[in-house]
């Protein structure tokens, strides 16, 4: 059976403990010089609907980074634009490469391409998720703070596609998970259920950024309009005013607290330039850290023996 990572829901705790502590290893290694190239001969496909710099980079990088070779496809250029069915594209490419990392709209695309692709799929964003910026992000928490599951992390805004990856980690990691969102942007409810009952500490979800804010060790924002929503974004610079990251926002969490966001940002809107400047070391650390993790999936789906 073809391994897939559609969704954090695909690997087990033990796993995705595993992949943090390798993404970290890869990490110390890259620093001491040391090299691999495990994964050479390999070829991924990047199919990506939708723009991205941090992810199609660290994609790449990581697998060059492992003597592995890319092919980045803008869907636009290819036939899917022309209609072909993804189960033809997913056999297709099952030919040609050893993997595919796609970025596109309903999860749907990602599912039907993994459920005809005889190479691992990997979700890097849909609208319903973004699993492998989680696992990043988680790894730049233990990085910081040593561990995970003692504590309580905030998700500040809308309850998108990161919000739900957020939880199904929370379930995963064990750790206490409250997100403040506005009413009608809550997270997806079937995600949020399904977390609940597998969960070891409350994942709650609040009107009030202070609720959240309130003992968290780290606070977690997003754009307020993500990609596809650009003609909702001035009914949601209405809605998410009162969920912008400040200094009055921050000053009610403890003096520890790490401020993580995935990029890109939106200055003055979800972030105020003063947060995210006097957090910049690990916002880009947790940008760094993506190419690491990339590392430890794709040697853990392309070459699971090694
Ligand atoms: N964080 C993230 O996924 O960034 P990109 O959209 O630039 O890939
Ligand atoms: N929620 C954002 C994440 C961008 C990395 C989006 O989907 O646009």
């Amino acid at each position: 059976m073809t391994k897939h990572f559609l969704s954090l829901q695909d690997f087990t705790s033990t796993e995705l403990t595993g992949l943090v502590d390798r993404a970290l290893e890869l990490k110390q290694q890259r620093r001491d010089g040391v090299t691999h190239n495990r994964l050479a001969g390999r070829i991924i496909g990047l199919v990506f609907e939708k723009p991205s710099t941090r992810t199609r980079v660290s994609f790449e990088s990581a697998m060059y980074g492992l003597g592995g070779q890319v092919i980045f496809l803008s869907a636009r250029d290819t036939q899917l634009a022309r209609s072909e069915p993804l189960k033809d594209m997913a056999r297709v490419m099952s030919r040609y490469v050893d993997g595919m990392v796609v970025r596109t709209f309903g999860q749907d695309v990602v599912e039907e391409l993994a459920r005809f692709a005889t190479v691992p799929v990997i979700n890097a964003l849909t609208d319903l998720h973004h699993p492998c910026q989680v696992l990043s992000d988680i790894m730049t928490v233990v990085e910081q703070k040593g561990a995970i599951e003692q504590l309580k992390i905030a998700w500040v805004g809308d309850g998108n596609n990161m919000a739900n990856s957020w939880i199904q980690a929370a379930a995963r990691f064990g750790f206490e998970l409250a997100l403040a969102c506005p009413e009608g942007y809550e997270p997806n409810q079937e995600i949020l259920g399904t977390a609940r009952s597998q969960a070891s500490k409350p994942i709650t979800v609040v009107r009030d950024p202070a609720q959240a804010v309130q003992d968290a060790e780290v606070i977690n924002v997003d754009v307020w309009a993500s990609m596809g929503q650009e003609e909702e974004q001035q009914e949601r610079l209405r809605t998410f005013s009162a969920y912008q990251l400040n200094d009055a926002l921050l000053a009610l969490a403890p003096k520890t607290v790490i401020v993580l966001h995935c990029l890109p940002a939106h200055r003055g809107e979800e972030i105020t330039n003063e947060v995210l400047e006097a957090y910049h070391e690990v916002i880009f650390d947790q940008a760094e850290n993506k190419m690491h993790m990339h590392k430890a999936i794709l040697e853990t789906l392309l070459n699971p023996q090694a």
